[in-house]
């Protein structure tokens, strides 16, 4: 029976990406994507959920849920030089699929989630946790229902990417991951330690989507465009990071990532260091802490994310 999971999202190009991952893996059973501010504003995050979904052109359609317009307490900072104004690299032809839109607030549907899953339910999230902190001070008794979470974020041994410290999610909102990093719930994190060892480069994916000349694969090179672009700036390589769909691959084959446990709190006062996830390895581990991926098999991943995205 495929696992049962919700993706908390930004979109986002490598969300989109994630989402069409997802999407296209038999052991996972997308039952809805939730949406929150972070690359874009939300409503613009909500509309490239629904493109991806109208792209993708499913028989089952998982519903999308809009939540948080910004941090818990916090302005908003995106980063529409990374992911395009749209947040989905200015790509013109694709509509949204209005009708998977549900008129429910994203944290109460994490919470009715998390209360049917009968503790098999895996969250993703690939954003800025503030849905997930609102979801668990609502109602916490039902986020403990929930098998597993997963969220992508942090650097621990690595630069951050946004500032020279923090990653992005977790700099958008510190205080949303501190306390959701200190829920006690199954937390795995995926630290940009280990999704900055996965790049996409922009060869690669020209040659698979020509081979295979679809409508995803079209719809992959347009939207991924100028985020390669961005990085080849940045970074000095055209090609992207796979942040998110590597967040994805763990929730289908925890065997791609090696964990650590470890305690972690996110830096919520820091005049230079906001969003740095401090993880203090002297302490023993408890097992209230989260999962802290240090590892990955590539070529695993690799694997399993080629095979899926070019059907
Ligand atoms: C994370 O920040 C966002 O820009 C990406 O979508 C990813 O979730 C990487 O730091
Ligand atoms: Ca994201």
């Amino acid at each position: 029976m495929p696992k049962p999971i919700l993706i908390d999202t930004d979109p986002g190009v490598d969300d989109a990406l994630a989402l069409i991952l997802a999407l296209r893996s038999p052991e996972l059973s997308v039952k809805a994507i939730t949406t929150v501010a972070g690359n874009v504003g939300v409503r613009k995050c909500t509309r490239n959920a629904l493109k991806i979904l109208r792209l993708m052109d499913l028989p089952q359609v998982p519903a999308v849920a809009q939540g948080a317009s910004k941090p818990l307490c916090r302005r908003l900072f995106t980063a529409p030089e990374v992911h395009g104004e749209d947040g989905l690299g200015g790509i013109r032809w694709l509509s949204p699929l209005n009708r998977a839109k549900v008129p429910e607030h994203a944290a109460d549907v994490i919470i009715r989630c998390c209360r049917t899953s009968a503790g098999r339910l895996t969250i993703v999230a690939v954003g800025p946790l503030t849905n997930l902190a609102l979801a668990w001070k609502k109602d916490p008794a039902a986020l403990r229902k929930a098998g597993r979470f997963i969220t992508m974020g942090g650097a621990f041994r690595v630069p951050g990417n946004t500032g020279p410290v923090a990653e992005f999610n977790y700099f958008v909102d510190p205080e949303a991951a501190h306390t959701f990093l200190h829920s006690g719930l199954p937390i795995t994190v995926v630290p940009l330690d280990v999704t900055q060892q996965v790049v996409l480069m922009r060869k690669e994916l020209e040659y698979r989507a020509r081979r295979r000349a679809n409508l995803v694969g079209k719809a992959i090179l347009d939207f991924t465009r100028s985020y390669m672009l961005r990085h080849k700036m940045t970074q000095g390589f055209n090609g992207g990071y796979l942040h998110d769909p590597l967040a994805v691959a763990a929730a289908i084959d925890d065997s791609i990532i090696e964990t650590r446990r470890t305690h972690v709190d996110v830096e919520t006062t820091g005049r230079f260091t906001r969003g740095m996830t401090v993880a203090d390895f002297r302490m023993k581990a408890r097992s209230v802490d989260p999962a802290v991926a240090f590892k990955i098999d590539r070529d695993r991943f690799f694997k399993l994310f080629h095979e899926r995205i070019w059907l």
